[in-house]
């Protein structure tokens, strides 16, 4: 009798075992070029909503260069994981990032950033998911020619205060589309003063736009656009350290997480009018979850997939949190 309960219990005990390292059993990792960024947050926070829902460990891993990179894709290889998500520090990292999860089995799918071969094409073999790039940009210029309008301020003497990094093709392409909309709007491309960012982020704004604006005191009108969230606050916040404020400077950001809440949370209005905000849930969630349904069921993720933006301002931003 003994013996029957212990085999009973040992049977019992090895199928439990079998179930658990089943759901344990896939790792999915995921790779963000700058963490301390809201936007790359809540990625992770819906990527593990992901993982949470569907039984899976999700390994994040901030990687800000490409050694960081390289040694996180060996990590997952030695922790066994199956595959990564990742928006990489430099695009051109791709064949290499490619080669990497080749020789460690994994499989890998770009998000934000998509990876540019050796030729200086796109890698279009990579699953990917971003966002469409230049029509989020052109939103942004027909939000800013639409504020420029309703405050009536002449085009002609409106400075547009370009914060590029067109290093990052994903980012040209909202400069671009936003250029291209204020120009068809009647702004002399006389009034376009490029600003170039050394790195992607507020400070990055501050410092270029400082420069910018200390070099036009003639330019008493502004309008700021740029790639995201950060590189427009930085110059809202440059702008103000001049004396502007919204009565005589707008900006439109792009991303709409937590960096741009925060300015429609302060109790002064000041010259951040509003931001486009991405889907963080689809670009986190989604993406984890169909690194999870490939592993898991051999389902191929859809080659690329673009996702869209809404505006989001003081009005607004509250119903459109997450
Ligand atoms: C780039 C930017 C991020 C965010 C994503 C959206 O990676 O650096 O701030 O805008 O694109 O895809």
């Amino acid at each position: 009798m003994k013996k029957v309960v212990v085999l009973v219990s040992a049977g019992l005990l090895l199928l439990a075992l079998c179930g658990s390292a089943f759901a344990a059993d896939i790792k999915i990792g995921f790779l963000v070029k700058q963490p301390e960024e809201s936007w790359f947050q809540d990625e992770w926070k819906f990527a593990q909503q992901a993982a949470d829902e569907m039984g899976f460990e999700l390994i994040k891993i901030g990687t800000t260069d490409g050694e960081k990179v390289l040694a996180a894709i060996d990590n997952l290889g030695t922790q066994q994981a199956q595959g990564f998500v990742i928006c990489t520090p430099d695009v051109k990292l791709g064949p290499a990032i490619v080669a990497k999860a080749k020789a460690n089995g994994l499989k890998v799918m770009s998000v934000d950033d998509r990876f540019v071969g050796s030729d200086g094409k796109v890698m279009e073999d990579v699953h990917h998911m971003g966002i469409s790039a230049y029509n989020i940009g052109k939103y942004v210029g027909e939000t800013l020619a639409a504020q420029i309008k309703e405050r009536g301020w002449d085009m002609n003497k409106v400075g547009f205060l370009r914060m590029s990094y067109d290093q990052l093709p994903t980012i040209k392409e909202r400069t671009d589309g936003a250029t291209e909309i204020l120009v068809a709007a009647g702004l002399p491309e006389a009034n376009i003063y490029d600003t170039p960012m050394k790195t992607l982020d507020t400070e990055g704004s501050f410092n270029a736009a400082n420069i910018m604006i200390t070099k036009q005191p003639d330019v008493k009108l502004w309008v700021v656009a740029g790639g995201n969230d950060s590189s427009v606050i930085g110059a809202i916040r440059a702008l103000e350290g001049q004396g502007f404020t919204a009565e005589n400077a707008i900006g439109v950001g792009i991303n709409g997480s937590n960096f741009a809440i925060n300015e429609f949370e302060k109790p002064e209005v000041n010259a951040f009018y509003g931001s486009i905000k991405l889907a963080a849930k689809t670009h986190g969630y989604g993406t984890a979850k169909l690194m999870y349904e490939w592993i898991a069921d051999g389902k191929e993720p859809q080659k690329v997939t673009w996702t869209a933006g809404e505006l989001m301002t003081r009005d607004n931003y509250k119903d459109m949190m997450d």
